[in-house]
């Protein structure tokens, strides 16, 4: 049975981004104590005075309504969390390393060593960070060289699957949960650890699947979903090459192969291709990993997925040369949305910004409006303008590129954005327009995949 008097086991989320703020947010309003821990001093502050320190949907207000039920606080000191926990999580990112494919793991060694010379009673570290396959037996080997605890401290893998802009709702209902254990002891902490998801599921008639397995199976199981993904992505995206080669028209295709179960039609969305924190250094670390293990011919096809995506953004930016009578220099151009998609104010690894990088090398005159993602982008791409509105960024612009699908770009009235430019063409870089519409109301479009 669990080792803990109370009900329910108290939890430190480590590492404060994207997923750890979410994950610690959702497991206090599931009813847990919480303490979410962080080294960077002034994200910790932010948090605890009740601010998300990025674009969420819904996650601010549960932050601030649980701050106040007092079950919810944010800390940089590891020995606090090792006295306060029963369960802790790893949250901490693993980014490409600069020099290669691989995912670099410092952040999840500090981390985790950090906590463990604190760690004096018995505890469960759980892993849900996106890592390497191995990469928890040797969490495990560092808890236990360096643990007071020793080997009181066990360890398990639950790798996470929220995606941004849905993350509270993909946190408070996942469609599955993975538990990567090697004793009975940490399954029962996890189902005791997971008890308010399944509450919530049982009371709206819902089921969370579990899968119980090895470490390295709950490992593989993260990067092989987004290796999935991104082929499915991928896929839909070399179809769109062929479809411009033959005159056919890909959101056609793709909602006649989307109709067979088989194949279904999520993640066939053809456009400038996948971005963001995760599928493209998800796929790198992935293929990197297997030719560490001798089997990197397995997963050569990667390598073809991720040059299929980035072939896109050179479809997108000749396009728009095309449009713009075969050159760009001098060009006015009005770039709606930077993020790597609507609802996020992320621009890693951005197809959106990407392309607005190769359209000022190009010589063009750009200027960008993003709905959230502004702030980030000019971190990011400091040497374009920026627009704090559609209209002022599509001002006197003689060509128009749409790369990231907000509502707001999607909803937009042609004749009225004609009012407003210089001449009146636009490249749907995310097939989100009605093209018989806008040919009606005078514009000239291309579009990825589409006559
Ligand atoms: C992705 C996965 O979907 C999550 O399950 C996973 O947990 C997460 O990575 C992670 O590893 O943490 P996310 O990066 O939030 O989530 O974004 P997605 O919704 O997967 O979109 C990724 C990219 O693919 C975006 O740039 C999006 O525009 C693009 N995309 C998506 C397409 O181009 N076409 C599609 O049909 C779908």
């Amino acid at each position: 049975m669990v080792a803990f008097t109370s009900q329910r086991p108290r939890l430190t989320v480590l590492g404060t981004g994207y997923l750890g703020a979410t994950h610690a947010v959702c497991m206090a309003e599931l009813g847990y104590e919480v303490l979410g821990v962080d080294v960077d001093e002034a994200k910790i502050a932010k948090l605890n005075g009740g601010q998300v320190p990025f674009h969420e949907l819904g996650l601010e207000a549960l932050l601030v309504r649980n701050l106040a039920s007092g079950r919810l606080r944010f800390t940089t000191d590891h020995a606090e969390a090792a006295r306060f926990g029963d369960v802790h999580f790893v949250c901490v990112g693993t980014p490409q390393k600069k020099d290669s494919l691989a995912a670099d793991l410092t952040y999840v060694e500090s981390a985790v060593l950090s906590l463990a010379r604190h760690l004096d009673r018995r505890a469960l570290v759980v892993g849900k960070s996106t890592v390497p396959v191995g990469t928890a037996e040797r969490v495990e080997a560092v808890l236990h060289a360096n643990s007071p605890a020793g080997n009181e401290v066990e360890v398990a893998w639950n790798p996470e699957f929220l995606r941004e802009g849905f993350a509270v709702e993909d946190t408070l209902r996942p469609d599955r949960l993975v538990f990567g254990v090697k004793s009975g002891w940490a399954k029962d902490m996890l189902d005791a650890t997971y008890r308010g998801v399944f509450e919530l599921a049982r009371a709206e008639d819902r089921e969370v699947p579990v899968v119980v397995t090895d470490f390295a199976t709950a490992e593989l199981v993260k990067v092989s979903a987004n290796a999935f993904l991104a082929t499915k992505i991928s896929f839909i995206n070399a179809m769109a090459e062929v479809c411009e080669a033959s005159g056919a028209d890909v959101t056609e295709l793709a909602r006649a192969i989307g109709y067979d179960v088989r194949i279904g039609s999520a993640f066939l969305r053809a456009g400038v291709g996948f971005g963001g924190g995760c599928l493209p250094k998800d796929i790198r670390a992935f293929r990197a990993r297997a030719a560490e293990l001798g089997v990197g011919h397995a997963l050569d096809f990667l390598s073809e997925v991720d040059k299929i995506n980035d072939r896109r953004r050179q479809r997108a930016l000749d396009l728009a040369t095309e449009l713009a009578g075969g050159s760009l220099a001098g060009v006015k151009v009005g770039v709606l949305g930077a993020t790597f998609k609507p609802n996020s104010d992320d621009v890693r690894d951005s197809p959106a910004l990407a392309i607005t990088a190769m359209a000022h090398q190009a010589g063009a005159v750009v200027t960008v409006y993003d709905p959230q993602g502004t702030d980030n982008a000019r971190r990011a791409l400091p040497d374009v303008a920026y627009a704090s509105s559609l209209d002022e960024a599509a001002d006197g612009a003689e060509v128009v590129l749409l790369l990231t699908e907000w509502e707001e770009f999607r909803h937009v009235e042609p004749l009225a954005l004609a009012e407003v430019v210089a001449r009146t063409r636009i490249v749907d870089g995310r097939n989100c327009l009605d093209p018989a519409v806008w040919r009606a109301a005078g514009w000239e479009l291309r579009l990825l995949g589409r006559p």
